[in-house]
């Protein structure tokens, strides 16, 4: 009986790994997604009853859930090392002609593309994933194995004849469409963005929870084959060889050439890349050239960083020059004015630029801009293009300099520039439209008020129809006159209504981060909130009394007092008192005392709760929440993406590192 167990767990494996490679590396699918899944279910249900017989690199684990408290470090068996890199094509002919006065023979060269991600060394042993590690400082790396094992397209069991111990060497990186995917769950979840790929995958992989790294989708290309007892000859041949024990590789000659003998096919391939990266559904940073024959490689040797048989040609940040038609300026909610460089549209790296950030004034005229002027406009790894400078051969065509605007854009008043202040302000905060918008915007927002049955469009509207001026309209507001609006429909209508009644209940700290008090942000509003129980106090306080506060400064206290001088403000306040928001702190009892005397640093995101959520947790239960660490520190709670700052800080000072989990299970106690 349990003989025909293991073998049904043997069986599966071997399918679900077979199908898993169709899938993912080959692209090839044989089987529905329906039978794949229903052979992962069978085998998850014979793990579960029967664990003796299930494996470490057993299929299932690609869902991830196992959780890696720390990564071990370890000590590369071969160092990692890193390519020697260029800008400058005469730099790559350079070094062909130096390869080739090194060595006697015909040399032929391999083409791949440079990954841009992170390093990994996977070692196998007996055709078993056994460890994978990142390149750390190329002696020494951590060890991510759990995190790697969720990644498809690398194989946890090699089912051909491999030599008995290997270690395969690859780029891991966020393919991105999976990227942006994540990118757009964030901002529907109203989070901050994540900025690039790369980093996106480096953060992704040393998450703590491998079942974050198993839901983003990280994807892996090998590149390179090392251990003893190996026979290959030549690179190629490895990297080939790879493709056919499982491991992804590319699969079109444009990706990978090999046989190449002259400079020319070498500029034939750095060029079409440097064209055409764009198209590639995964991020490159340029493309690698290695001596192919392992001899060769052999006979040209290393230098104390880099193989002397390879080389990286970097690409530049892609540049293009259009004209600069027209400087316009944003408003913002606080009355900050943003110029914005309105272009000729061009396409920059594969996608049509219109716009790009001027920042401020001074930034304007470092470039001296002219309206008319030919601009070079640059994408580096930020989403926002930006101007890098003029092409002065165009400059004659050019109409007059760019003067920066006196007055606001929106409502005519002047603008003004405090000392020391890079940026310009709107000074109209009562009457200024994007301003009244904007902090109603910023009222309902999830940190604030969290009225998520109103957006931007409806604010807009409701503005336009001259039915709210100030937040506090909005608790005024009636169901006809929302259904009234353009494209609103009835179920929206009540959305909306019912959403607004919700806010009643939100806690004061928040309210008054939703005034939209200048400078006075999340953590600010809830010291003050602490400190001064209720909006009255806070209201009646002295200059002193504010900046006696923790981390109240003269700015904010300055801040403060002039949002409760100027009596529009103080009518609102009454109004939100009147139907019922709450304007003092509630006495929370603590939820319990378990957490007494500890001490807590949170860095990262979390899954099940939010940062302040979390933060809100450690309070009800009696701990305290600082922001860095120190010997005083009893715990770091760890997310995702934590600095490797504050890890390496925690280890050192012997803090104990706790995942969300462990926290909450603590709490649960
Ligand atoms: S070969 C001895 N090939 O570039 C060096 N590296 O500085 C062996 N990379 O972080 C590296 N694509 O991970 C090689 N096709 C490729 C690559 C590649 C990306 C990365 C590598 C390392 C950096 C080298």
């Amino acid at each position: 009986m349990s003989e025909d167990i293991k073998n049904r767990i043997d069986k599966l494996v071997k399918e679900i790994n077979f199908h898993n490679n169709a899938y993912y590396v080959k692209s090839a699918p044989v089987i529905s997604d329906f039978e794949f899944d229903q052979m992962l279910k069978e085998l998850e249900q014979l793990e579960h009853d029967y664990p003796q017989f299930a494996s470490a690199n057993s299929p299932t684990k690609r869902v991830g859930g196992d959780i890696t408290k720390k990564f071990e470090s370890v000590t590369h068996e071969f160092p990692m090392l890193s390519l020697s890199n260029t800008y400058s094509e005469d730099e790559i002919k350079d070094w062909v002609v130096r390869i080739k006065k090194l060595s006697e023979e015909e040399i032929t060269y391999v083409c791949e593309l440079k990954y841009d991600g992170v390093a990994i060394g996977i070692r196998y042993k007996n055709g078993e994933l056994e460890r994978a590690v990142t390149r750390g400082d190329g002696t020494q790396g951590e060890d991510v194995t759990t995190n790697v094992k969720t990644i498809k397209t690398v194989p946890l069991t090699l089912h051909t004849e491999t030599p008995a111990e290997f270690e395969i060497r690859g780029e891991i990186f966020f393919p991105l469409e999976n990227f942006s995917k994540l990118n757009k769950l964030r901002a529907e979840a109203g989070e901050e963005l994540y900025a690039n790929p790369r980093n996106t995958a480096s953060g992704t992989l040393k998450s703590q929870d491998s079942k974050i790294v198993a839901e983003r989708g990280l994807d892996c290309y090998l590149y390179g084959v090392y251990g003893y007892d190996l026979n290959f000859t030549s690179h190629s041949e490895a990297v080939k060889t790879a493709g056919e024990w499982g491991f992804k590789i590319p699969d079109s000659n444009k990706r990978m050439i090999e046989n190449c003998k002259t400079i020319e096919e070498i500029m034939d391939f750095i060029s079409y890349w440097d064209k055409n990266r764009f198209q590639l559904p995964f991020e490159i940073d340029g493309v690698v050239i290695k001596v192919d024959n392992y001899d060769q490689q052999e006979q040209l040797g290393f230098t104390a960083k880099s193989p002397r048989w390879a080389i990286a040609y970097k690409f530049k940040a892609e540049q293009v020059s259009t004209r600069l038609n027209e400087v316009t300026y944003q408003v913002g909610r606080t009355g900050a004015i943003t110029p914005v460089a309105n272009l000729e549209p061009v396409l920059l790296a594969g996608t049509t630029v219109k716009r790009a950030s001027l920042h401020n004034q001074d930034q304007i005229e470092k470039l001296d801009l002219h309206i008319g002027d030919q601009v070079y406009v640059e994408k580096g790894g930020e989403i926002i293009p930006k101007i890098v400078g003029v092409d002065m051969s165009f400059r004659s065509k050019a109409d007059g300099v760019v003067e920066f605007i006196s007055h606001c854009p929106e409502c005519g008043t002047e603008l003004i520039r405090k000392e020391g202040e890079a940026q310009h302000f709107c000074p109209n905060e009562i009457g200024c439209p994007p301003q009244i918008k904007g902090r109603i915007e910023h009222f309902i927002s999830r940190k604030a008020m969290n009225i998520d049955g109103l957006g931007p469009e409806t604010i807009d509207a409701l503005y336009n129809s001259h039915l709210i001026e100030n937040y506090a309209d909005l608790y005024d507001l009636t169901f006809s006159q929302i259904v009234s609006l353009e494209r609103m429909a009835d179920k929206s209508a009540n959305n909306a209504m019912a959403s607004i009644e919700a806010s009643l209940a939100t806690p004061f700290e928040k309210v008054l981060f939703a005034l939209g008090i200048r400078h006075v942000g999340e953590t600010v509003a809830k010291k003050l909130a602490r400190h001064f129980k209720n909006i009255d106090q806070l209201a009646a306080a002295t200059f002193d009394e504010l900046i006696a506060v923790n981390e109240i400064g003269e700015k904010i206290a300055i801040a403060i007092q002039s949002f409760f001088q100027e009596e529009k403000n103080r009518i609102i306040i009454e109004r939100l008192k009147n139907v019922g928001i709450h304007f003092e702190i509630e006495v929370v009892e603590n939820a319990s005392n378990t957490l007494k005397g500890q001490t807590f640093v949170i860095s990262g995101v979390f899954e099940k709760v939010s940062r302040n959520e979390l933060k809100e947790l450690i309070e009800k239960n009696g701990g305290k929440n600082t922001g860095s660490i120190s010997a005083k520190t009893n715990y770091l709670v760890a997310g995702e993406n934590m600095g490797p700052a504050k890890l390496d800080k925690a280890q050192k000072l012997g803090v104990k590192i706790i995942s969300e989990d462990d926290f909450l299970t603590m709490i649960e106690n």
